[in-house]
């Protein structure tokens, strides 16, 4: 017989050999979630790979299965199987991963949906709701506000509460109310046993120090979270400035002198694309005293137009809920592929090289481009110390979340990440502090264990290593077991 022939033997038979080891664990992983009420999606199903496109279609992975939990206990039993099979196991609430992390940022691993856990039970007498980790922003809005309250948290209504609150979690009302995170006071959580345990300040407070800023994928399954509620006030007042690109500078410099003084009612945010820059923001409060209260910025940084708009609280969610697509509050999401950076700047803001470099690379850049600058300092985000919670970004006057949304053309593209990424490095060197915000996760970011976590990443390591000490829950950038 040649050798040639024998080597085709051996591949073929190698090959069925392989093959039979794969079925196995797809049929062992199969009976073992049997007992999973919820809907199970596995790869041969008709509407797996609709399952898997989540909000950023730039990169995706293939799971194992995707279990869309319909109580605590299937999200228990998955994470049982998952250990007993060994195969990665990571939660998916609204699939708003910038890295697409909810599917593991690998191949081959369970998917924990949450959609299902939706619960939203309001204690009007405590001020407090428990709200299960797969609500969307957008529902929670509507749902709280129907009874006269409100959870501060971003504007885009598709995001998941899962994911944004646990990695902190900022928007137009983050400057009176702080971060999404601050505000929550339980956890309960799945954890690697596929135990159901609660964190609070006096049930493993420190678990609940890590998961209110690093939670996101690290730790366990979070399947519902306890809100502190604010009251809404009975009328806000939404704004918008427009600036010529050309006077750009003097926004920034408003922002600079003014930001930190302005009233804790006011959040502010100015973004500047290839040909616009405007400033939207809510005053909590009337319009009559918005415009006062405002008066001093709108002269110094001089706008080309100024609107106000005396609404409801809803109505103002409503209004910047969805990327300028007005009147939409529909969590449904809207795939698409981009990439994105973060910066913190601390006072005094950036300098006007910075603007500079900032806004020539948006109107270089072959692909839409833009920059957000999300007004912190002088709110509740500052008043609260950075060894407090895992959120470490206490400090800033600013954040800039820099946004490329990429053109399909794989060439086009290729050049746009390549000079995103060398802008980014050399924009955080001269201009801005060392941190970036760990929920805009961004897997190319160098020593991003720092950037993220600070002085904070040492505790989190020994969180990690104390309630997932085999590192089920694991994704490329996890809290690790070792802090080196
Ligand atoms: C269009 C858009 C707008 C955004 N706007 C804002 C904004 O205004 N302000 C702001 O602060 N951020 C904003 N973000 C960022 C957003 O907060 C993060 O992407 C957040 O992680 C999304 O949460 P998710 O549940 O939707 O995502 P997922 O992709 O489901 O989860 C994100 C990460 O958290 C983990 N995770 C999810 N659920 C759980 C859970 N139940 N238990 C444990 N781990 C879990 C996942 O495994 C993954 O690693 C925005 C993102 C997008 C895409
Ligand atoms: C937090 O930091 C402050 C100093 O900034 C310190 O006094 C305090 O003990 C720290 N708290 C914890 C829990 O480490």
């Amino acid at each position: 017989m040649s050798s040639k022939f024998q080597k085709l033997i051996f591949c073929l038979y190698f090959l069925c050999f392989a093959l039979t080891i794969v079925d196995a664990v797809t049929i062992t992983l199969q009976d073992c979630l049997k007992q999973v009420q919820g809907k199970k999606v596995f790869p041969n199903d008709a509407e797996y790979s609709q399952d898997i496109i989540d909000e950023n279609t730039r990169i995706s992975y293939d799971p194992a299965a995707i279990v869309y939990a319909s109580s605590t206990n299937d999200v228990q039993i998955s994470v049982k199987c998952a250990t007993t099979l060994k195969i990665g196991v990571t939660a998916r609430s609204g699939g708003h991963s910038y890295e697409n992390y909810c599917l593991g940022g690998r191949n081959g691993i369970l998917v924990v949906d949450m959609t299902d856990l939706n619960n939203i039970n309001i204690d009007s007498k405590k001020k407090t709701a428990v709200i299960g980790a797969g609500n969307r922003l957008g529902t929670i809005y509507n749902t709280l506000s129907k009874s006269g309250f409100l959870i501060p948290a971003g504007s885009c209504p598709s995001v998941g509460m899962g994911g944004h609150s646990l990695g902190g979690g900022y928007g137009l009302y983050g400057r009176k109310f702080g971060l999404a995170s601050d505000n929550i006071l339980s956890i309960d959580m799945v954890n690697a046993n596929g135990d159901l345990i609660t964190a609070n300040a006096n049930k493993n407070s420190d678990l609940f120090f890590a998961l209110r800023g690093a939670g996101g994928g690290s730790y366990g399954i979070v399947t519902e979270i306890t809100f502190k509620l604010s009251p809404t006030p009975s009328t806000v007042t939404s704004f918008s400035f427009d600036y010529e690109l050309s006077n750009i500078q003097s926004a920034f410099n408003a922002l600079n002198r003014l930001g930190s003084g302005i009233p804790a009612e006011v959040t502010m945010s100015l973004s500047i694309s290839q040909n616009t820059a405007q400033i939207v923001g809510v005053y909590l409060g009337p319009s009559a005293s918005a415009r006062s209260v405002l008066a001093n910025f709108i002269k110094s940084s001089s706008p080309t137009g100024t609107q106000f708009f005396e609404e409801s609280f809803f109505s103002s969610v409503v209004r910047w809920g969805y990327q300028g697509v007005q009147g939409t509050i529909n969590p449904t999401h809207h795939p698409n592929s981009f990439k994105a950076k973060s910066f913190f700047v601390g006072s005094p803001g950036l300098t006007s090289a910075g603007v500079k470099a900032l806004t020539n690379f948006i109107s270089t850049i072959q692909c839409s481009t833009f920059a957000e600058t999300d007004l912190i300092g002088g709110g509740a985000v500052n008043s609260i110390a950075a060894n407090e919670t895992a959120f470490v970004h206490r400090d800033s006057l600013y954040m800039i979340q820099l946004y490329t949304t990429l053109t399909g053309d794989e060439s086009t593209d290729k050049t746009c990440l390549s000079k995103l990424a060398s802008f980014g490095v050399s924009f955080q060197q001269k201009f801005t502090s060392f941190f970036s915000y760990q929920n805009y996760i961004d897997r190319d970011l160098k020593d991003w264990q720092h950037r993220y976590y600070g002085s904070n990443f040492g505790k989190l390591v020994n969180v990690k290593n104390k309630y997932d000490p085999k590192n089920v829950f694991n994704f490329p950038q996890s809290i690790p077991l070792s802090a080196s």
